[in-house]
């Protein structure tokens, strides 16, 4: 149902309450998720963003309790990603002649995405549309999160529609932030920047300091998933700074498989040495733990610690996976551990340290290796490699 957020302002966007996996099966979405697009009516008349396909209908039949589709004359595609340009072929049909706006490498992915003739302008940085008493200006992000990305700002209203940017997978009954739960607005929205932004933090640090310096009144940021920030808007932009920083903490995440506990003997012997050098920690058996939920708590944390038993001359599948998302979403600023039990090769501990490696991470120390079972020697060497990664971590504030 269309929502008015602002004088002259619609939210004709659509809620997906059933999500639960997204990018695929990349990224779990355990509250769903919102497709936001966003109505201006002026002289002229825009439309930013649309919707994922599966939702079309819904998503014209809100936009044409507002008006007739017929008199967009404007549609601006802020992301070409499927989920919010899923709608645009329908749309178009129904104004044939508005003009697509986009980027320059928007109007790319938009014409390989869907292979049509529409009126296509392409627009930088800065430039402007008027649409009458207020005008649309746009800023390119390239890479916040596809290299076509860009923010569209409404001069009047001073809303700042920022496409994934300050995004959250979150449906709700309600439409602002300061309407719905905190602690669940704040999970969602830890959990979309570190499964999602995180490769491009410095990026992100580069563009929040340009919309800074240019100075420029920000009433509301609208992103176009979950709720739009109205309440102290710049408390969402405060917040990425603070995350594309990634400031280590004084807190671990042990992360592990086990075939018959030997190597959960060794995780828990891990977390009592934590413990006893005031290392808060977490620990997630991977068979049973959602990938992306442990990637935020790894996010949060200054230290990673992974085990696993030796499977096939390797690590167990469970931990394969992310393992690779460690390495893909560029975390910085972690120390690191292996451990893991083994019956005669023994090769996982190394395996996982080589990944570690790679994904730069600084390893605290040289992982311990159990055979069969951990005697008593052997969970003491995981209490001592505990009591290493604690000394890499940052003093208790
Ligand atoms: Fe990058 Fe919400 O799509």
């Amino acid at each position: 149902m269309a929502t008015q957020i602002a004088q002259g302002v619609y939210w004709v966007g659509v809620v997906d309450w059933a999500l639960r996996n997204f990018h695929g099966h990349e990224l779990s979405t355990h509250r769903g998720s919102t497709y936001n697009s966003y109505l201006i009516l002026d002289e002229k008349k825009a439309l930013v963003d649309t919707v994922w396909a599966p939702f079309t209908d819904e998503f014209i039949d809100g936009l044409s309790e507002v008006i007739d589709p017929a008199e967009l004359d404007y549609v601006v595609v802020n992301h070409a990603e499927p989920d919010h340009s899923g709608g645009l072929p329908a749309l178009m049909r129904l104004c044939p002649d508005a003009t697509v706006v986009a980027s320059k490498r928007g109007v790319e992915s938009v014409s390989g995405h869907y292979h049509e003739d529409w009126n296509f302008k392409a627009v930088g940085t800065g430039e402007k549309i008027s649409l009458g008493a207020r005008e649309l200006t746009f800023i390119e992000a390239p890479m916040l999160h596809w290299p076509d990305t860009m923010f569209t700002y409404l001069s009047g209203e001073a809303i700042l529609m920022s496409n994934d940017g300050f995004g959250q997978h979150y449906a709700s009954a309600f439409r602002f932030n300061d309407e719905v739960d905190q602690v669940e607005l704040y999970e969602e929205a830890l959990k979309y920047y570190a499964n999602i932004l995180t490769p491009y933090s410095g990026q992100v640090i580069k563009k929040i300091d340009e919309i800074l310096e240019m100075n420029i009144p920000v009433s509301m940021i609208a992103p176009s998933h979950g709720v739009i920030w109205r309440k102290s808007p710049l408390q969402i932009v405060e917040k990425y700074q603070q995350w594309a920083r990634q400031e280590p903490s004084r807190s671990a995440v042990i992360l592990f498989d086990t075939m018959w506990h030997a190597t959960r003997r060794m995780a828990e012997a891990i977390g009592e040495g934590l413990a006893a050098r005031d290392v808060d920690f977490k620990a997630y058996y991977m068979p049973v733990s959602d990938r992306n939920d442990v990637l935020a708590e790894v996010f949060k944390a200054g230290a990673v610690i992974v085990g696993s038993p030796t499977l096939n001359n390797g690590i167990m599948p469970t931990i394969a996976p992310i393992m690779e998302d460690l390495k893909g979403l560029r975390f910085t600023n972690k120390v690191a551990a292996a451990f893991g039990s083994y019956g005669w090769s023994g090769e996982a501990v190394k395996r996982i340290e080589d990944h570690l490696a790679e994904c730069k991470f600084d390893i605290a120390g040289e992982g311990v290796r159990a055979k069969w079972q951990p005697d008593r020697d052997a969970l003491d060497s995981c209490r001592a490699l505990a009591e290493k990664v604690a000394g890499a971590l940052p003093a208790q504030p």
